[in-house]
């Protein structure tokens, strides 16, 4: 019989790809881990983060993990050494200063990571790419501006950024450069700053010399400048000196906003494009070519384009945050859809799981079933005589034997006579060959039974009673079940082939019988 697969397997077969998959689709593994390492945290690193971040959006699978040294280069050295160990697939760093910060990024580089240094350098050259606006150039065309709005003449102040850091000592050497050419300005000094706008501050508070006759100051950055402005103003100096920075940054307190209001009188893009940052790592990252080298254009911001290029900036802002709110939506709308994916999936897992247990179940009551068949075979046949057989009952009347004719309880005709025991093994041998030999012939009556075994139908009734507790029709119909039952196992035999081959004349009689015996179904095997 071609054996149908259970519906049960059918549908494991049909849920498991389909679990399969759905746990794929799950899995959220970022593609690239990128690690960024920031030497301080303010409004310019800020800007350049969440340039970075808004860019990550439009590509799959970019984890970004960033740190902020907070000027100490000791810190930022841990951070990148914990960068690195916990597996980032790449380094974007701005050293805190040239050379303190190398052993980490060095360290990086050797393992394989690709290193993008940007705005800040090492004194290394274990790096992949390299990325900033010309510090020199910024500082000698801020000079040169100064020069020329001062006229040629006066003298300055000016407040240098952090010691020993890449861009404070470029934008010294532009800015000195620049005005060595004009004997008429004198820098009266220059203090040391750190890029933050309190230690311009304290340092302008502190500043010994006359600060009545300045007439202009140049912080390193935007925030540097107001601090001196601060400190200037607290000191009663009137009227205040004209005060420049570089940073020219976007947004409310933004250099070109200070500009624009005077604040300031000048200041000098710097360019913090974290977006074109990350599109260099991703490119570094797919082995798509790139430059080693790359040089951002910058640009002075003055009185005379502060006004447009705010308008510009606040339009870039306006666009950033529009694009942010579409972002928000879109992740508010990936969460509810992974919400509803991990909730499918459990489902399914339970389903699944739910589908082993019955399948496990099957299996154990479908063994179990055959075991108990297996031990009544091997019961009937080598079943020992009971010592003392003293039921006395009437044989049935003539019927054919194991038959699938609904079946009366075989009464016996005549009192049991004296049978004595000791052909008995021997007995039941002899009936199990005819019973086997005879199987599959319907019309087989324990009248045909008896006279192949030279008894009377009485006396063949008593003995198989006596031996078995059954009674030969019963014994009949039982190896008939248990022969249809191995041939539905073992042979491609259908239903009715092996019904008729059992001595069943009817197979739906013969799927009744066997359901009642094995509480199965034929169809079931
Ligand atoms: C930001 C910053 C800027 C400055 C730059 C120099 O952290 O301090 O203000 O232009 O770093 O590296």
């Amino acid at each position: 019989m071609k054996r149908k697969t259970p519906n049960l397997i059918r549908a494991a077969r049909l849920l498991l790809p389909a679990l399969l998959l759905l746990t794929a689709c799950a899995s959220d593994a970022p593609k690239y881990k990128i690690g960024v390492s920031q030497c301080s945290e303010d409004i310019w690193r800020d800007w350049q983060n969440s340039e970075m971040k808004m860019e990550a959006n439009f590509h799959e699978g970019v984890e970004l993990h960033f740190t902020a040294a907070l000027d100490n280069s000791q810190r930022q050295i841990e951070q990148i050494d914990s960068m690195v160990a916990a597996g980032i697939d790449l380094l974007i760093v701005a050293p805190n200063q040239l050379s303190s910060v190398t052993p980490a990024i060095d360290r990086a580089y050797d393992k394989g990571i690709p290193v993008i240094v940007f705005e800040r350098k090492t004194d290394s050259q274990k790096y992949t790419a390299f990325m900033s606006a010309d510090n020199y150039e910024m500082g000698r065309l801020m000079g040169e501006y100064i020069v020329s709005r001062l006229g040629g003449r006066g003298r300055v102040i000016e407040i240098e950024g952090l010691k020993d850091s890449s861009p404070a000592q470029e934008r010294h050497r532009g800015f000195t450069d620049a005005l060595s050419k004009a004997p008429g300005i004198e820098i009266a000094a220059s203090l040391t700053g750190d890029w933050t706008e309190e230690q311009a501050y304290a340092e302008m508070m502190a500043y010994k010399g006359n600060v009545a006759d300045i007439s202009l100051v140049f912080g390193h950055n935007d925030r540097s400048a107001i601090g001196a402005r601060k400190a200037l103003i607290e000191r009663g100096v009137k009227p205040l000196p004209l005060f420049c920075g570089i940073d020219g940054l976007p947004g409310k307190s933004g250099g070109i906003q200070l500009v624009r209001d005077s604040l300031l009188d000048a200041s000098y893009i710097y360019p913090t494009r974290g977006d074109q940052l990350l599109q260099l790592a991703l490119d570094i990252l797919n082995g798509r070519p790139y430059d080693k080298e790359t040089l951002l254009s910058s640009a002075i911001v003055t009185h005379d384009n502060a006004e447009v290029l705010q308008l510009e900036s606040d339009e870039v802002m306006r666009k950033a945050q529009r694009l942010e709110r579409l972002n928000q939506q879109a992740t508010l709308y990936l969460e509810q859809l992974s919400a509803q994916r991990t909730i499918t999936l459990l489902v399914l897992i339970l389903l699944a799981l739910l589908m082993v247990l019955m399948g496990l179940f099957y299996v154990y009551h479908r063994n179990k079933v055959s075991a108990q068949r297996e031990r009544m075979v091997s019961n009937l046949w080598n079943m020992e005589a009971p010592e003392e057989p003293k039921a006395e009952q009437e044989a049935p009347a003539e019927q054919p034997a194991g038959t699938p004719a609904p079946e009366a309880d075989e009464q016996p005709a005549a009192k049991a006579e004296a049978e004595k025991p000791e052909n008995e093994p021997l007995f039941i041998i002899h009936f199990k060959d005819i019973v086997e030999a005879r199987l599959s012939d319907s019309d087989l009556t324990v009248d045909e039974l008896a006279a192949s075994m030279n008894l009377s139908r009485v006396q063949l009734y008593r003995k198989v009673k006596a031996f078995t507790g059954s009674s030969p029709n019963e014994l009949l119909r039982t190896a008939r079940l248990n022969r249809g039952y191995q041939l539905l196992i073992s042979t491609d035999k259908t239903i009715s082939e092996v019904a008729y081959a059992v001595g069943f004349s009817a197979p739906s009689y013969f799927t009744k019988c066997f359901k009642d015996e094995f509480g199965v179904s034929p169809s079931d095997l």
